[in-house]
């Protein structure tokens, strides 16, 4: 009786923590359409999160991988402090995707850093649903 009761209890948790990731994600995922984006794709946003982006300014090459490496479940680490970044993928980083505030924030950051620019409504759809997933 007891184990049933944790087993329940830890089958909520984890649902809630993967709703919050997801439903993040779809309210973002219908502004951007507002916008006149998508349909998105996990697969576009694997393929920009790997690419190596040349920027006027700077004289290395830089990608999204350079700080969170190609992997989503690894942790990673600040290509300029070193600091440890913890993973990506919701999956084993529940804290993940769940603050609109947080995702939008970062992407202007990362974005300008790493591309040069700012990201579009397509490219942070495309992101989202390869982190995602
Ligand atoms: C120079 C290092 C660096 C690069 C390159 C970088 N990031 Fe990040 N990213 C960070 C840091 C630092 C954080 C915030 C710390 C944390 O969340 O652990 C972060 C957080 C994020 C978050 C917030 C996720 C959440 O819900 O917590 C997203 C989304 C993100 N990055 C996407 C990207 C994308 C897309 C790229 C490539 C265009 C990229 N990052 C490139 C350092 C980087």
């Amino acid at each position: 009786m007891k184990i049933w009761a944790t087993w329940v209890t830890t089958g909520v948790l984890l649902f809630a923590q993967a709703a919050s990731a997801s439903s993040a994600v779809d309210i973002l995922l219908k502004e951007y359409r507002a916008a006149g984006a998508g349909p998105f794709s996990a697969d576009a946003g694997q393929r920009m999160w790997n690419e190596k982006y040349n920027h006027a300014e700077v004289p290395v090459e830089r990608s999204c991988n350079s700080c969170h490496t190609s992997n989503l479940t690894d942790s990673g680490r600040h290509a300029k402090t070193q600091k440890l970044i913890k993973p990506m993928a919701p999956s084993v980083n529940a804290r993940r995707l769940t603050n609109i505030r947080e995702i939008e924030k970062w992407f202007m950051r990362n974005c300008k850093w790493t591309i040069g620019r700012e990201c579009s409504a397509q490219e942070k759809g495309d992101f989202l649903l390869y982190i995602l997933k």
